[in-house]
């Protein structure tokens, strides 16, 4: 482990020399000209202003000023990435202060050596403020690393302040995220307030203030709700992740946590420096692990926590609600309205929602008055509980009844819910979290309104023009059943023009199949899927709506015939296509037993109950069989590139058949569409996600062994519990998470076939359950 690097720091070896000058004209050009004239430099009666940039030494970063919202005249000084197109921010200095001209402004050395933001009137908005350093004698250098130091002028490696030790959001290469034991100074990171506003915002990241060796994410700087788990000796105990990448001898990361005599801090560093990587408190609330991938043009997202949104303590702010799966995952109860939205937009969700329309409760209404003006309570089924509930006793707790008279009979009451016994919160409900769809059915909860809120509260009004509605409603509901019906006689015949072994489909053909995509099985990465019956026959399909397939006709129609060769029990059969302008669907053979996901993390209340061991075995074999003809059988290696329980369908005998397979390709290379729809499982994608290139099977391989351990506990890897301390207890404990990654981290020779032994064999295959509590 890297021990704490004393005398000169790391960064300074690479960079900065006055440097032997080079022949002929260069010796003209920089040996005359004195080495405080560098670019990269800010100096006595050489300030930055304006439009100027400095730029480091091999032009990786730039310092200048930026607007970051060119809407309102508010300008900050700044570093970001010099060479890519998007200029990315990774450090503000005036992030409390902006300025409203850059061209009167200036970042200067000061006279008492410090370097300092001075405004159109010149006074100092921004300082270094470091005490004791001789006048006229410092520097400001940007440095390739990002760094931004304040050196001595005839030495710059005695640097007397540097960006490195006052983060932004954003924490690069090099930097230490740790504490200085003597002066108790702590580095973190503090998200921007908006994506427009880098004023510091409501979340953070610091290393354990208890003085633990872990690093939380806090809320306000007190809440916190995340928690890296303490430091094992090659890993955070909650970050299994990292054990994956320091176990690759090729990985290209090096993480380490020093704890010295002064100091104690993360550390990490990238090899060669061949990828852009930063860690960034992002304005979400999480913690993410970005890495530039040049073919994509973009950031990509390697790994971030809380990996749920809804794990984020008041990421909506008060009475708003939070759905993970959601975009955006922020909306207002029914009832409130959005509190600023100009910052909401922005992603500043601090000032959450307002009230529509105020309570009765407290406004004096008269006994009479109560019966239709008192307030009432909305319900909402499936949601995590917020912060902050209060358990009422006594007769209150008898039923759900006498707990909503509980809430009525105290104006500050908010909310109640009752399971059995009754919970109050009294005034903002903060992180309300709106579980629909998670399947592990939540808690509900009733939200006080005010009467008014309801409609249909009795007025003959509302009621007839309710029966004219729906009167009309049905006429034309008659004449589409009649048209349709007319129409699917005509068209049944026209169904069937086969193409190779698929057939190809008008957009109304697939309209009649589905009855106009009614019946919604599911969404995925790459569209919804409808359930549809060929009207021939009556065989099931599922018929897919692509979203976003940027290919032109004939590519697609050259990669979905590809598609509808590959022929193997374990794989879906692909049986028809539609391309009719930008529209692009699919057809697939329908799988009654539906996906795995709802088997493994459903309610056991449904049907089929829990899956038998033996079938599990059966299902991961099958999945295994079916990856394999994709990357071997084939004419064409197919990766997958999202092997999840969601992509994995039964048929009626439960055997395992892989979808979605060669989709990724026929979306083109779109990383960022490929990684963001993984379900949250981004912290689990093989290590080689990031090199933009070297994407082989290997990578389906580490998915599946991810989603084998799934399969096996029958719970997800990444949890969404009840509430946040079950999110957290419905993790894998690290016992479980060690022996899963050792199953494959150990086999990295040739993937398949070797994965395919820990299975095939029946010792190890005993050995591997019989070691997991069972559940
Ligand atoms: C603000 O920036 C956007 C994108 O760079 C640009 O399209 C737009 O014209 C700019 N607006 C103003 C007022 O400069
Ligand atoms: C500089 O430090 C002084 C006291 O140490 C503090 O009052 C002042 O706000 C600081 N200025 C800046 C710009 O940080
Ligand atoms: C610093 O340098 C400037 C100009 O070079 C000079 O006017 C000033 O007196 C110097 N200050 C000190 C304290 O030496
Ligand atoms: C420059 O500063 C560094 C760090 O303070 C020190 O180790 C080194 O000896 C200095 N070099 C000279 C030439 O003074
Ligand atoms: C954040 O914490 C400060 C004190 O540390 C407190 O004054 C403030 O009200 C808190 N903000 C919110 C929104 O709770
Ligand atoms: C880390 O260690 C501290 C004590 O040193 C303990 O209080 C804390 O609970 C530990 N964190 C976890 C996640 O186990
Ligand atoms: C810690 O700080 C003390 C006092 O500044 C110093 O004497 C000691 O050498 C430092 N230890 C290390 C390992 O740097
Ligand atoms: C309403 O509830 C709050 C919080 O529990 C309590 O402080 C207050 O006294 C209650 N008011 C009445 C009228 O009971
Ligand atoms: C009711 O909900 C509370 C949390 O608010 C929980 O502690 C309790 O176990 C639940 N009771 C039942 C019967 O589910």
């Amino acid at each position: 482990m890297a021990a704490a690097r004393g005398g000169r720091p790391w960064w300074w070896s690479s960079s900065s020399s006055s440097s032997s000058c080079a022949p002929l004209l260069l010796v003209l050009l920089s040996c005359l000209a004195p080495p405080s004239r560098a670019a990269d430099t800010v100096a006595v009666g050489r300030p930055l202003s304006g439009g100027q940039v400095l730029v480091s030494k091999a032009g990786k970063f730039a310092l200048g000023f930026f607007q970051p919202d060119n809407s309102s005249q508010q300008w900050y000084v700044g570093i970001w990435y010099n060479k890519i197109p998007d200029h990315t921010k990774v450090w503000v200095a005036n992030r409390r202060a902006p300025l409203s001209d850059p061209d009167t402004s200036q970042l200067s050395i000061a006279s008492d050596g410090n370097m300092v933001l001075l405004d159109r009137a010149r006074s100092p908005v921004w300082s270094t403020n470091v005490t004791g350093i001789a006048a006229n004698s410092t520097v400001a250098v940007i440095l390739d690393t990002g760094n931004l130091v304040l050196a001595d002028a005839s030495n710059t490696s005695a640097v007397l302040w540097q960006s490195f030790d006052h983060f932004g959001d954003t924490w690069l290469p090099g930097g230490k995220l740790g504490r200085n034991k003597r002066t108790g100074e702590v580095t973190r990171l503090v998200a921007w307030r908006s994506y427009t506003d880098p004023a510091p915002g409501m979340f953070s990241l610091e290393l354990d203030p208890g003085g633990a060796s872990q690093y939380v994410m806090s809320w306000n700087g007190s809440r916190q709700y995340w928690s890296s788990g303490n430091w094992t000796g090659d890993m955070f105990s909650s970050v299994p992740e990292m054990m994956a990448s320091s176990a690759d001898p090729l990985s290209l990361y090096t993480f380490n946590y020093v704890d010295a005599e002064n100091e104690s801090y993360f550390f990490y560093d990238v090899k060669g420096e061949v990828v852009l990587t930063r860690f960034v408190v992002d304005v979400t609330g999480q913690i993410k692990f970005m890495t530039w991938v040049d073919s994509a043009a973009q950031w990509v997202l390697f790994w971030s926590e809380p990996k749920a949104q809804g794990d984020v303590h008041s990421l909506c702010g008060p009475f708003g609600v939070c759905a993970d799966s959601g975009q955006p995952a922020c909306s207002c109860l029914r009832g409130f309205h959005v509190r600023r939205p100009q910052q909401w937009l922005q992603g500043d969700h601090t000032a959450g929602c307002a009230r529509s329309t105020a309570l009765q409760c407290g406004g004096g209404a008269q006994p009479a008055e109560r019966k239709t003006k008192s307030d009432r309570f909305f319900t909402m089924p499936d949601v995590n509980l917020p912060a902050g509930g209060v358990s009422a006793a006594g007769a209150a707790a008898s039923s759900a009844h006498d707990c909503e008279l509980a809430c009525l009979a105290n104006c500050s009451c908010s909310a109640y819910s009752y399971n059995g016994s009754c919970s109050l919160w009294h005034g903002d409900l903060i992180s309300l979290r709106d579980m629909t769809g998670a399947g592990n059915g939540g808690y509900r909860i009733s939200i006080r309104l005010a009467a008014s809120e309801f409609s249909g509260s009795g007025s003959t009004k509302k009621l007839i023009i309710g029966v004219v509605v729906a009167g009309v409603v049905a006429a034309v509901t008659l004449a589409v059943v009649v048209t349709v019906l007319v129409r699917r006689r005509r068209r049944t015949k026209a169904l069937r023009r086969v193409e190779g072994s698929l057939m190809a489909f008008t957009y109304r053909d697939l309209q009649l199949v589905t009855k106009n995509f009614s019946e919604k099985l599911g969404g995925g990465a790459f569209g919804s899927v409808f359930k549809g019956s060929l009207p021939a026959d009556g065989t099931p399909v599922a018929v897919k709506k692509l979203e976003g397939v940027r290919q032109g006709e004939k590519q697609f129609r050259a990669e979905v015939s590809t598609i509808g060769t590959i022929q193997h029990v374990n794989l879906i059969r692909l049986l028809g296509f539609c391309t009719e302008g930008t529209r692009r669907l699919l057809m697939y053979e329908h799988m009654p037993n539906g996906s795995l996901d709802r088997h493994l993390f459903g309610s056991s209340s449904g049907h089929g109950g829990v899956l038998s061991w033996e079938t599990r075995y059966q299902i991961a074999l099958g999945v295994a069989r079916g990856l394999d003809y994709l990357h071997e059988k084939c004419r064409d290696c197919i990766i997958h590139c999202d092997i999840k329980p969601e992509n994995i369908l039964l048929n009626d005998a439960f055997a395992a058949k892989v979808a979605d397979f060669g989709l990724a390709k026929l979306m083109g290379r779109d990383f960022s569409r490929v990684l963001t729809t993984m379900r949250g499982t981004v912290g689990y994608l093989a290590p080689e996600w990031i090199s933009g290139t070297a994407i082989t099977t290997k990578a389906d391989v580490f998915s599946y062994g991810m989603m084998l351990f799934e399969v096996i506990s029958g719970r997800r890897n990444v949890g969404q519990g009840q509430d946040s301390a079950d999110a957290e207890g419905a993790r894998p404990t690290m016992g479980m998470v060690v022996q899963a990654l050792e199953g494959l981290v150990d086999v990295n020779a040739p993937p398949i076939p070797r994965s395919f032994n820990v299975l095939g064999d029946a010792s190890n295959y005993v050995k591997f359950f019989s070691a997991l509590p069972s559940g």
